[in-house]
């Protein structure tokens, strides 16, 4: 399709709009495909703010593709450790391994073979592949779902089939073939610091003029999303248990949420419970059933919201009178001064962090 007057004036816009407002990043100029593909990953459903010191970190500790590969998968976690989407970091460590053994470290440099990678899609391999290598693709994300939705006035659902085809077909018409790594970081920027979310600061923006949802005060409608993910709401009664200066983990090695971390037994309920409701539990009286014990505090509930989960914990505080005698394998002792060597999902870290904790931890 030929460029229109409307798409012309935009992609010179968002241009000459990056160029005033380039914000310097770490990984901008970059040219080395694993230090790109690193900063993509992390940058996936992360702000800047939060993402930049976890790539300083990566970039440190794993100079190259053969250092991550090479690094046992705890380190990897630990590095990881609060950002959240954990299957994210498992394939960041498995392509890593495949590049640096299958490809001899030699990052591959074509679209179909960077989207091949596992743990990239569509949005990375487009930046990657202009990026690193200067072709022509064109990223489509939340971000870029916002900016033309907004200035093209398209009411279509972004969460369809035929939403995602018609932003990706307008997204490759807009792209400048010339110099498309400047084009998608613009195009990024402008989504993430001037057309933004709530409140966008429409009044000095260089495409008002010719902006479909300004003009029609849609602003607060675009872009249109057809459902609304249903969470599924899950209670864990997490056991603190201790004995002296040891405290009983679990590593999760389950098919389910949080692989490869590290979080106390676990008893899940329908609802939360209270003491003698823990007490009756099947599973607690399993756990703790022939040890002698006692239920010390339990914790307020602590919240995390997952893409498709609400889970609500309590953290029961018990103190042990004796060793477990569970032959549950997954759990395993360690000194209160070593647990800060093991990676735990978020709503375990903000119960470290709160001041009620017993546990002498840090
Ligand atoms: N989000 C994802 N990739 C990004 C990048 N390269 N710059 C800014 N934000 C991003």
């Amino acid at each position: 399709m030929k460029k229109s007057a409307k798409h012309k004036f935009f992609t010179k816009k968002l241009l000459d709009w990056f160029e005033k407002n380039d914000r310097p990043l770490p990984w901008k100029g970059e040219k080395n495909p694993y230090y790109i593909w690193l900063s993509e990953i992390i940058l996936q459903q992360t702000r800047v703010e939060q993402g930049l010191p976890y790539f300083e970190r990566f970039k440190a500790t794993f100079p190259t593709v053969h250092d991550l590969a090479n690094a046992p998968s705890d380190k990897v976690m630990k590095l990881w450790e609060g950002l959240g989407y954990y299957s994210r970091a498992r394939n960041l460590h498995f392509t890593a391994k495949f590049i640096s053994s299958e490809l001899k470290g030699v990052f591959p440099n074509t679209h179909a073979a960077i989207l091949d990678l596992k743990g990239v899609g569509p949005y990375t391999a487009a930046a990657i592949a202009s990026f690193a290598f200067g072709l022509p693709h064109a990223v489509v994300d939340g971000n870029v779902f916002r900016v033309l939705s907004r200035i093209f006035g398209i009411e279509t659902p972004i969460d369809t089939t035929i939403g995602k085809k018609e932003f990706n077909q307008l997204a490759d018409i807009l792209l400048e073939k010339k110099q498309p790594g400047v084009y998608n970081q613009a195009i990024m920027d402008f989504g993430a610091t001037q057309c933004v979310p709530a409140n966008p600061n429409c009044g000095v923006c260089p495409m008002q003029k010719k902006c479909t949802a300004s003009e029609k005060n849609l602003i607060n409608v675009l872009p249109i999303k057809s459902k609304k993910i249903k969470k599924r709401d899950r209670f864990f009664n997490y056991l603190v248990c201790r004995r002296a200066d040891i405290v009983i983990l679990n590593k999760r090695t389950q098919k389910d949420i949080w692989l490869n971390l590290y979080d106390f037994p676990l008893v899940e309920t329908q609802k939360l419970l209270d003491e003698e409701e823990l007490r009756q539990n099947e599973v607690f009286q399993k756990i703790v059933g022939n040890t002698s014990f006692t239920i010390k505090k339990v914790s307020k509930p602590f919240k995390q919201l997952l893409t498709h989960q609400k889970i609500v914990a309590n953290f029961w505080e018990i103190e042990l009178k004796s060793a477990l005698l569970t032959n549950d394998s997954h759990f395993f002792e360690v000194k209160q001064k070593n647990i800060n060597n093991f990676a735990f999902p978020k709503i375990v870290d903000l119960y470290f962090k709160d001041k009620s904790l017993y546990l002498e931890l840090f």
